[in-house]
């Protein structure tokens, strides 16, 4: 089983990016520890980071894989064209964030892919991530 990881703009930046909020993991360990995490579910993860959202529609659509696990960052809340991509892809997506998007500002507690997401995994930093690869092993492995 294969499960693309795809993080969106501004993901690059972790580690240095408001620790805060996002932990002081940077995108690669990160990476690494969903990698690990998969491994030993028997999983293969791939992974792919980008700012552009034509480039992640393109992804979501035409990587062959069994499953997406899904950090559209600031794009959660505005893309209709990653929405439409996740409808019309045929696998099983599931959207993650590290921090709690429910209790922060109102533009960012608006969910663009509810309705057509799996499942959302937020708030709990890297565990958020492992849940919705756990997620996916469980609904599409099955
Ligand atoms: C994020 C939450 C988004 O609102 C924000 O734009 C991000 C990161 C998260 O993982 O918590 O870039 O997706």
């Amino acid at each position: 089983m294969k499960i693309l990881v795809i993080n969106g703009p501004n993901m690059d930046m972790l580690g240095k990016r408001n620790p805060a909020l996002y932990g002081d993991m940077t995108l690669k360990q990160l990476s690494k520890k969903v990698s690990d995490f998969a491994k030993k579910k028997g999983v293969k993860t791939v992974f792919f980071q980008s700012a552009c959202e034509g480039k992640i529609v393109r992804m979501i659509n035409r990587f062959p894989c069994d499953g997406i696990l899904l950090n559209a960052a600031a794009y959660s809340h505005t893309s209709i064209a990653i929405r439409d991509a996740i409808e019309c892809c045929g696998k099983k997506v599931v959207e993650v964030h590290l921090s709690d998007v429910t209790a922060r500002e109102d533009f960012r507690k608006v969910r663009m892919f509810d309705g057509v997401v799996a499942a959302c995994f937020y708030g709990k930093g890297l565990n958020s991530y492992l849940e919705g690869i756990d997620f996916l092993a469980t609904e599409v492995g099955a």
